[in-house]
């Protein structure tokens, strides 16, 4: 096996972040000459007073603007289709998508789909898009999955009962716009689960297998843990410590809602170079079967995971516990870090045992044997597991 030397750092092209920034919108989109663009929103969030105000401004700027809202949560490959029939009959130059990464996600596919044809499918797995994507813009109204920077996308495929993710470095958006207002509106449900899942893609991007020890025969998603992430999961995980319970629970502390959406991007800063693993694997099947929320199944699961990771990362665990508590390194054990993480799970409403999200005994095996074929999850999660690993593992979460 050959191993890496070296690593590589990707983000997207362009990123403002900030109270207002979202006020850059409109000169953006003229300084890149688009005169037709698509907004890729949802229901609620085309409500939103500052949405339905930027979209005035780009009108108001002479830039034609479509409004697709039929997305919708953790969304199909036909809510994909859908939007990118409606681009189409717009004949739109750009794509822009505000939501959380439900939504941001479909605008990634419909931005292939508009440049390269074809259907969502044609796209799944890794690096099958053959080039640059149409001009792509992405507005999080969530501080979680951090996917205005990072290259994947991801869809349910409701027959066949697993998440699909298309992985492409043109995936990162060219823009990035970052304004914690957007996120002021997230009801507690909405800011626990994505604000856990943002600190599951810190604490894998952490603990995943280091670049060095990953082979470099063929192409791969992503690249292993490195210093450069570390730094940024850590400043993650340290956030997201101090901050994830009281924008839970105190919508209105802005100062917590800022630091969570900054907090959120860095860590997808994280996992979309250095990836995410095993607790993404498991959610992919068990997402698509009881359609729990993508950062629920996480936030859930997390606990369980760090455990079965602890004999390969004791290290990193340790030192995960210390920033989450903001107590000296040195100070916590790999299982402090994993009662902190039950503990929050309990103070911020999420459910602790799969049963609970309706997942059943012949589930089990089922998911087992679906994580374990993602083969680019299972080749840098922190411990390999195998099967029988995985159904022990699901077993003792529900
Ligand atoms: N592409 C990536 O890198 C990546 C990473 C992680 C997760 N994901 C995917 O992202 C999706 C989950 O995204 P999410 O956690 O951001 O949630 P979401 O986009 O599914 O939104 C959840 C709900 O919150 C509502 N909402 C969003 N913003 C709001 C606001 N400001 N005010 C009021 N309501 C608001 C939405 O309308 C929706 O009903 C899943 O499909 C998951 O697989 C993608
Ligand atoms: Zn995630």
């Amino acid at each position: 096996m050959n191993t890496n030397p070296f690593w590589k750092f990707s983000t997207a092209g362009n990123i403002y972040f900030g109270r207002g920034s979202l006020s850059k919108l409109a000169e953006e989109i003229q300084g890149r000459k688009l005169e037709r663009v698509i907004v890729i929103t949802d229901a609620i969030v085309s409500k939103l007073d500052l949405v339905q105000q930027s979209i005035s401004e780009m009108r108001s700027h002479g830039i034609e603007v479509a409004v697709f809202d039929g997305g919708e949560a953790e969304p199909s490959i036909d809510v994909a289709e859908r939007a990118t029939q409606r681009a189409l009959e717009t004949g739109a130059q750009g794509v822009i998508g505000i939501g959380g990464g439900s939504n941001m996600d479909v605008a990634k596919v419909v931005a292939i789909l508009l440049k390269h044809g074809g259907g969502p499918a044609d796209y799944f797995g890794f690096n099958r898009v053959p080039g640059t994507i149409a001009p792509l813009i992405a507005i999080p109204t969530t501080s979680g999955t951090g996917s205005e920077v990072s290259h994947s996308a991801v869809l349910t495929d409701t027959a066949a009962q697993i998440k699909v993710s298309t992985l492409s470095p043109h995936l990162r958006p060219s823009i990035a716009i970052v304004d914690s207002r957007l996120t002021d509106s997230c009801p507690a449900r909405v800011t626990a689960h994505s604000g856990i899942d943002a600190l599951v893609h810190a604490i894998e991007a952490l603990t995943n297998k280091a670049f060095q020890t990953l082979s470099t025969d063929g192409p791969r998603a992503y690249e292993g843990a490195y210093p450069f992430t570390e730094l940024l999961a850590c400043e993650a995980i340290r956030q997201i410590g101090e901050n994830l319970e009281r924008a839970v629970h105190t919508p209105g502390d802005t100062k917590a809602r800022d630091s969570m959406a900054y907090a959120a991007m860095l860590a997808g800063m994280a996992f979309s170079n250095s990836g995410v693993g095993l607790v993404h694997a498991i959610e992919y099947p068990i997402g698509a079967i009881t359609h729990c929320s993508h950062g629920e199944g996480n936030g859930l699961l997390l606990p369980y995971v760090m455990e079965f990771n602890k004999p390969n990362c004791e290290v990193a665990l340790a030192k995960i516990g210390s920033l989450l508590t903001g107590k000296q390194e040195g100070s916590c054990t790999a299982d402090d870090a994993v009662d902190y993480v039950r503990r929050l799970q309990a103070k911020i409403g999420i459910r602790a045992r799969l049963s609970e999200l309706g997942l059943t005994a012949e589930h089990i095996p089922v998911v087992a044997s679906k994580a374990v074929q993602i083969e680019r999850l299972m080749a840098i999660t922190a411990r390999r597991p195998t099967e029988s690993d995985l159904v022990a593992l699901i077993t003792k979460a529900m």
